[in-house]
């Protein structure tokens, strides 16, 4: 895969490779101007953090989410009471993740937590088969491993579905994939790309894979089949842009909305932001996986200073923060604003030593991984097939009503069981175009693992939703009779209230 993205002949980035420019940097102010999307400013983030009600995450405070497609359309909407649900990924090809693979995941998890939105994780482990030199059977394996990293990042069960393409195959997400494949030429597909006459064919049909779940109706058992059910925001890298590009091109011919998009720039690796984090190279990126003493042995060995050569030049001169890893590396993962600050001006002015930084980096990300692992071994295999079921989710939230109030949007409850008659209505609906899912086996597993099988679904769908439907002793159904119970005692307190005063006049009229 050659062309792309040449920004004075040099930096080049695609799904597949970034290549950076002749001064070893990648210039993203370019890029976003070439890729033709927005830079994320002040006043969209503090719209944001209006609208959640939450601080803003330290990487959209600190610009390392820097562009967007239409995330003022999002929030826009999110203000009116629409919400929408969240889309991003991982191409399975290696055991573990780097920590620059948990950049897109801890930016998702705060997304999904502070706009309370579903959310859905694809693992491509297709894509892998098609351009690594890996067997299929063993990007299979991967994207469940994977899927343990992905889960120890703390994503809500209840509203997180985790797929892997070849096995959550199924007739809805079929024939979205159809229907972008047929909208993009050969020739659009090399420009967007940079496919050439040496490309695999299988290489050259992805693309609509991954668009694909761009549209709700991929994930009937979440979204129904109304493919303009919930507008979508996707947070990746930005060299994932290529994929929803195209995706956006194509929405409104498939009757769709384009998704929004939330990009990032790249987490630099250890050896300098022009290396590669490569697995094969395990001193080049740390890992998840990683020890203590490994962490520390690498951020000593290996981060890349921008640091004098020795202790005189640091104190006369101040590192260069441009280049320094282990600054770069602190701005992601150190939380703390003001101690980020003060050791900016202290180790750029030359009163830290390169020493002291990098002691501060292995401090501060010993106890992130330390606790990722044991978020990570608790992740059984059990709780890695729940996030992969295909057993109904239901968002009643989506159907709450909102009131303008002081100028600002309010929740205005409804109804638990008329929403989910509400749902069930739209289902019915839908169900015309819905010859859905094939064998009827696994659905009895309730498991999306072997994919989403069953000709009965919708019906087993009903059942569920009704089952779940408020009995005598569910949340509402209490509230309600407790509603019922403070009304009677009103009433009864006001009647005898009402029946001594009248007594009461009635003795003072006698005497
Ligand atoms: P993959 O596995 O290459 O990367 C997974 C996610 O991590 C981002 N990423 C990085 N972010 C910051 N710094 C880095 N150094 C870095 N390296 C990778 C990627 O942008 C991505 O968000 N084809 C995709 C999988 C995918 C996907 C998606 C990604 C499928 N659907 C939807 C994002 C959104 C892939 O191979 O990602």
């Amino acid at each position: 895969m050659s062309k792309k993205s040449d920004i004075e002949q040099e930096q080049v980035v695609t799904p597949w490779a970034v290549e950076f420019g002749s001064d070893g940097k990648i210039d993203y102010q370019k890029l976003t101007e070439e890729f033709g999307c927005q830079e994320i400013d002040e006043r969209l983030i503090e719209r944001i953090e209006r609208i959640t009600e939450t601080k803003a995450h330290a990487f959209l405070r600190r610009g390392l989410f820097f562009a967007h497609r239409e995330l003022d359309e999002i929030c826009t909407a999110y203000e009116k009471g629409e919400k929408f649900y969240l889309y991003t990924g991982r191409g399975p090809s290696s055991e573990s993740l780097h920590l620059g693979h948990l950049v897109p995941f801890q930016f998702t998890k705060w997304l999904q937590d502070a706009f309370k939105v579903p959310l859905v994780i694809q693992l491509t482990d297709d894509e892998k088969f098609l351009w690594k030199d890996l067997q299929l059977e063993d990007c299979r394996r991967l994207a469940r491993e994977n899927a343990k990293d992905i889960i120890a990042c703390g994503f809500n069960p209840k509203t997180t579905f985790i797929f892997a393409d070849v096995s959550y195959m199924c007739t809805p997400f079929y024939v979205n994939m159809v229907k972008i494949a047929k909208c993009v030429t050969f020739n659009q597909a090399k420009g967007i790309f940079g496919f050439t006459g040496d490309s695999n064919i299988g290489q050259i049909g992805f693309p609509p894979v991954q668009a694909a779940p761009s549209f709700p109706d991929c994930f009937p058992h979440m979204f129904g089949m109304n493919k303009k059910s919930l507008k979508c925001l996707i947070p990746c890298a930005i060299d994932q842009d290529p994929y929803f590009r195209m995706t956006r091109d194509v929405a409104h011919r498939l009757g769709g909305y384009k998704p929004a998009l939330v990009e990032s720039r790249f987490f630099p690796a250890l050896k300098g932001e022009s290396g590669k984090m490569s697995a094969s190279d395990p001193t080049s990126a740390i890992y998840v996986t990683d020890s203590a003493k490994e962490i520390r042995n690498k951020i000593n060995k290996h981060a890349f200073s921008g640091g004098g050569a020795t202790i005189e030049e640091q104190r006369e001169k101040g590192a260069n923060l441009d280049v320094d890893v282990p600054w770069k590396w602190l701005n992601f993962f150190l939380d703390d604003d003001e101690k980020l600050k003060e050791i900016g001006e202290k180790y750029s002015s030359g009163e830290m030593l390169t020493g002291e930084i990098k002691q501060i980096l292995a401090d501060c990300l010993t106890p992130i991984v330390e606790e990722h692992q044991i978020r990570r071994a608790n992740v059984t295999d059990e709780v890695l097939d729940m996030y992969f079921s295909i057993k109904p989710r239901v968002f009643l939230d989506l159907f709450q009503k909102y009131e303008e109030k002081d100028g600002s949007w309010a929740v205005v409850e409804t109804d638990l069981s008329k929403a989910l008659e509400e749902k069930m209505k739209l289902d019915e609906e839908d169900e015309d175009d819905t010859t859905v899912l094939q064998d009827k086996n696994d659905e009895e597993a309730g498991c999306a693992i072997g994919a989403p099988k069953s000709d009965d679904w919708l019906r087993i769908r009903k059942e569920r939703l009704k089952k779940d439907a408020p009995t005598e002793g569910s949340k509402s159904a209490l509230k309600k009779a407790a509603k019922i119970k403070a009304a009677q005692e009103k009433k009864e307190a006001e009647k005898l209230a009402k029946a001594a005063a009248k007594e009461a006049s009635a003795a003072a009229t006698m005497s």
